[in-house]
């Protein structure tokens, strides 16, 4: 008799799918990115983010709480500073808005989640890149490996339990482990974007932290069509000393997360992006998603993938979701 095999028998009852569901997303697996925006005095709206703001000091620490509240496994944080110029100072400076904030919530919170902190100039620089640049207007390698090292021990200083460099950068992790080690910064940790691509997917960002950028990261950040420089890049912050390795976007990208947790001996972070939540978020306004299935999806999509972690903009309302379920 035909069909001799019915898969649909394990689909019967809800009770039957739980029983054999493989994927779980655990709110402690998630990351919330926040932004704080320095001398703001009440948040303010991200447009191409409905939902995300930029905080003030203040905001950013009930929300944080609430974060935290929600069981969420960490926070990310963001600074969006006033002024910004060629070397991207405050950065560096123990009292630019990222390493003030981060003293902030680190005071609130002690130990209680993980704080994370993005270890990368862009958001501070007047011309918008990622490092600083030399007489020709190149991104100088070298020069920003410095800057870096300075501001990773300016972060840990501040309070932050793992850095984030994002830049793309030859030997930033060698160079960021080298300097909070020199600092004793023993126990301060490093979740290297190792797979972190030339992306449109982060183009609502640009707006979330007022990038000054023209042009692209296309000389630093890899091209999407390529998988095998991102086993290069994760191989080398591995043996660099990255304690976490992470993939960035996530969702056109899954395949590369899938690769990365086969090589991996250190958990796998992946980051879904501004431009995947503004995907959906407007896609939702517009009634043709359902918001909350299309959001716990991707996540468990991301989670199937091989990430361990996944940083989200919906890391608190999916929280909340994941423990109704
Ligand atoms: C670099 C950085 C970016 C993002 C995180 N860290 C921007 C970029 O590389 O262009 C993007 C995150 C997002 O799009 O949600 N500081």
């Amino acid at each position: 008799m035909f069909p001799n095999h019915r898969p649909r028998r394990l689909r019967t009852t809800p009770a039957m799918r739980r029983l054999v569901s493989e994927t779980a997303v655990r709110p402690n697996q998630l990351v919330l990115p926040m932004f704080v925006k320095e001398g703001a005095t009440e948040p303010v709206a991200i447009a191409s983010m409905p939902g995300v703001v930029q905080h003030t000091r203040d905001s950013m620490r009930k929300a944080a709480l609430e974060a935290v509240e929600a069981g969420v496994g960490g926070i990310m944080l963001f600074g969006v500073p006033t002024t910004r110029d060629a070397v991207g100072s405050g950065g560096t400076d123990p009292n630019g808005v990222l390493n003030a904030a981060l003293r902030d919530l680190r005071a609130e919170l002690g130990d209680e989640t993980v704080l994370m902190s993005d270890l990368c100039l862009d958001e501070f620089t007047d011309h918008g890149h990622c490092g600083v640049l030399d007489a020709k207007g190149n991104v100088d390698n070298d020069a920003t490996l410095a800057v870096y090292a300075e501001m990773a021990v300016a972060q840990a200083e501040a309070g932050a339990h793992l850095l984030g460099p994002s830049g793309m950068m030859d030997g930033q992790v060698a160079v960021v482990r080298e300097a909070l080690d020199a600092a004793g910064h023993l126990d301060t940790g490093i979740l290297a974007y190792s797979a972190k691509y030339a992306s449109a997917f982060f183009g609502p960002f640009r707006e979330a932290v007022e990038s000054q950028l023209t042009g692209d990261r296309t000389t630093y950040q890899q091209d999407p069509a390529n998988i095998r420089e991102a086993l290069r890049e994760t191989t080398l912050d591995l043996t660099e000393g990255a304690d976490l390795v992470m993939v960035k976007p996530a969702l056109a990208y899954l395949d590369v997360i899938r690769a990365v947790a086969e090589i991996s001996d250190v958990p796998v972070a992946a980051y879904q992006v501004s431009g995947e939540y503004a995907m959906i978020e407007a896609a939702a306004a517009n009634g043709w998603l359902d918001r909350r299935r299309t959001i716990l999806e991707t996540l468990t999509s991301i989670r199937r993938a091989g990430a361990d972690v996944v940083l989200t903009y919906w890391a608190v309302e999916a929280a909340g979701w994941l423990r109704e379920n």
